[in-house]
Parts: C-alpha cells; structure tokens; sequence
C-alpha cells in the first residue's frame, strides 16, 4: 500500500531531510542534571548517570517517575536526547513538557511533546500540544508518527518559545510552527513555566484511545534522557517585572538559530507534516464546528489529502527482528493530563 511505502520512503528520507537542514543547534550548552533539575517524584525510578548527564526514568508497578527544572523561564529554547522504551510498550506515556500548572491552576500555560506507547515495539506516537491560560477545553494537538524507531538511538525533541512564536523541532527539523495570532490572545503561553519530563501510566487514553493498558510484564519501561539543554531568560514562577538581564537574554533567543524560520527549513517542515502528520486540530472540523483557531495556516489541498489518510494512516516497520507485526493506527482520541497527579 502506498502509506506502508511511503514509510520506508520516508525512514530512507529522514537522513537526506535532516542533513538538507543546518544543523540548528551548535553550539546550544547541555546541562548536567543537578546544574538545571531536581528530582520531581518516583525517586527509585530517575536513576542519574555518574557523570550526571543523562538520566533515566523508570515506570513500574509502584510508580512512574519524573524531574523538573529548578528555575522558571519566560520564553527561551528547551531541549533534550530522547531514547523511549524498547517492546510492548501500549499505554506508556513519555512526555517532555513545559508547564506552569503548579502556580496557575486555572489559568496554566503549557507545551508539550507527549510520546504515546505502541503494542508494536518502535511505532510510538508523538503529539503536540499548546495551551495557555488555562485553555484546557480546547486543545491544539497535533500526532505524528516517526520516521524512525525511537527506541533504537536517542533523538533529539525541542521546543523553542518565543513570545511571536513556537517551534518544535525532531532532530534538526522544524515540525510545527505556531505564529502568535492576536485573535488568539491568552491562548498563546505567556507566563513563565519551568520544564518537565515524566514517564507514567496513561493506560486510560494513550494507545487505542485507552483499548490497550500498560502490561506491567514487561516493565521497567525505561526512558533515557541526555543533552538536557535549557535556554533563556530565567524568571520567578509569578509574573512581575522582569530581571534585569532579561531583554538580552531575549535578543539572543530570538536571533538564534533556532528561533528564525529560514524557507529551508520551512519546507522541510512542510515535507515532514505532509508524511508523517497523522492528526492536526487545525482540520478537525467534527470537534471544532466553529472553524479552525486564528493561527491555522490550512489549505483546501491539504484539507483534502488530509482527510483522505489522516489517523488512518498505517506504517510498518523496517523488519529488523523476529516476530515484528504490522502496525495499526493510533486513535487517542482523548488527552490525559500530563501532571503528576496523573503519573
Ligand atoms: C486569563 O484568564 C483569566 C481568567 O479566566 C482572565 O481573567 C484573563 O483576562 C485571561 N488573560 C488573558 C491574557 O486572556
Ligand atoms: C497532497 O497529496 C499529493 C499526492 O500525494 C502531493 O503531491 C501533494 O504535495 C500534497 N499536498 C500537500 C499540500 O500536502
């Protein structure tokens, strides 16, 4: 079928659209652990490595675990290498987050690259998600699957937050842009938030919308976290005048490279979108009847390609072991929170 080609096309691809794009990330500084994060929760479960650099967090039958920035920032570029948990991994959610739901529980902001486990080895789903001011009630996702298996090397996953606009980045390639509408006023994230990664249950919505749940035989689930990288102006959890330093520390952000959208790496972000997106609110017209949100760049050719595969598409993997089956869709329908209280 042509979506399971266009897989091994688009694995093969991957390569040639990573190194098409400069790199966007040299010279950006990795953080040991203890210099940036402290321990969140699940403590037997965030094992740190002894040159403190990379960490792993754990997911077993007693508990999930998870870590968090020690600083607040307002605005600025967050990184980290990512290597998700090998085999059955149904109902397992990694997630790499920004939030401030701790200090604003009604008007919380929030960015997010959520991995949802698979049943079938390597084919986790990625979704992205931006709230702000508490716009839980509409969400803006959007799910992609990779054109990699996660779960053999660590790949890269950053997010840039400017205050005109957000990227997400795989590797070295833009994969969403969200340009600050005016139309889209609190929506847009505004406070400062500190950085998250977690690892816990989502039996209730992850795989299948919910259909298959964590099967603990095969736990530890274990995830690796490295290159953790946090740039930008540091702030206080609440919003006042800004430290002095700030308006430097924000011309350097958005000068950098990767904050500017060159048409370079604008079409390999439109290459990546049109193979690899699988769901985008911005054409889900059954959820939002009313149209899409101010920031949707739609077109009427991508509407249709859209609704021709959409979350149907199928990808298979490259055959690389025994016993690997063909993949099926991803229907998360539902979000679950990606709190601690969830975990
Ligand atoms: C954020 O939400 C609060 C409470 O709903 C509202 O009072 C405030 O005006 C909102 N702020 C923005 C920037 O929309
Ligand atoms: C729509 O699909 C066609 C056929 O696969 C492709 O050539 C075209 O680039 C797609 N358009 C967009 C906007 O993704």
């Amino acid at each position: 079928m042509a979506v399971k080609a266009g897989f091994l096309l688009a694995a093969a691809a991957w390569v040639c659209l990573s190194a098409a794009v400069a790199p966007a990330f040299d010279g950006v500084p990795t953080a040991a652990f203890d210099e940036r994060f402290s321990p969140l929760f699940g403590d037997g479960n965030l094992v740190r490595s002894s040159d403190d650099r990379s960490v792993r967090l754990l997911l077993d039958r007693r508990s999930g675990s998870g870590f968090i920035s020690s600083d607040y920032y307002l605005h600025g570029f967050f990184s980290a290498s990512i290597k998700l948990p090998k085999d059955y991994t149904a109902g397992v959610v990694v997630a790499f987050y920004l939030s401030n739901g701790d200090v604003y529980e009604k008007t919380h902001d929030e960015l997010d690259f959520e991995f949802l486990g698979s049943r079938w080895g390597g084919q986790w789903r990625v979704q992205t998600n931006v709230y702000g001011n508490g716009s839980t009630s509409h969400g803006r996702e959007e799910r992609y699957l990779l054109p990699f298996d996660p779960t053999l090397e660590a790949h890269r996953y950053s997010v840039l937050w400017a205050p005109t606009h957000i990227i997400f980045y795989i590797d070295d390639t833009p994969i969403r842009e969200v340009i600050r509408h005016p139309e889209m006023g609190g929506d847009f994230p505004a406070k400062p938030m500190a950085v998250y990664a977690t690892i816990w249950d989502g039996s209730a919505w992850a795989t299948d919308g919910g259909k298959y749940k964590v099967n603990y035989k095969y736990a530890p689930f274990v995830s690796e976290f490295s290159d953790l990288a946090v740039v930008g102006p540091r702030a206080g959890p609440v919003l006042r005048v800004p430290r002095r330093s700030g308006d430097e520390d924000l011309l350097g952000l958005m000068t950098a490279d990767y904050a500017v959208m060159t048409p370079q790496k604008r079409a390999a972000m439109r290459a990546f979108r049109a193979r690899q997106m699988t769901y985008t609110v911005c054409y889900d017209a059954v959820r939002y009847a009313s149209g899409p949100f101010p920031e949707c760049d739609n077109s009427e050719e991508e509407r249709e390609n859209f609704s021709a595969w959409g979350e149907s598409k199928t990808v298979v993997m490259r055959p690389r072991s025994r016993g690997r089956r063909r993949g099926r869709k991803a229907g998360a329908g539902a979000r679950g929170r990606a709190d601690v209280a969830s975990s």
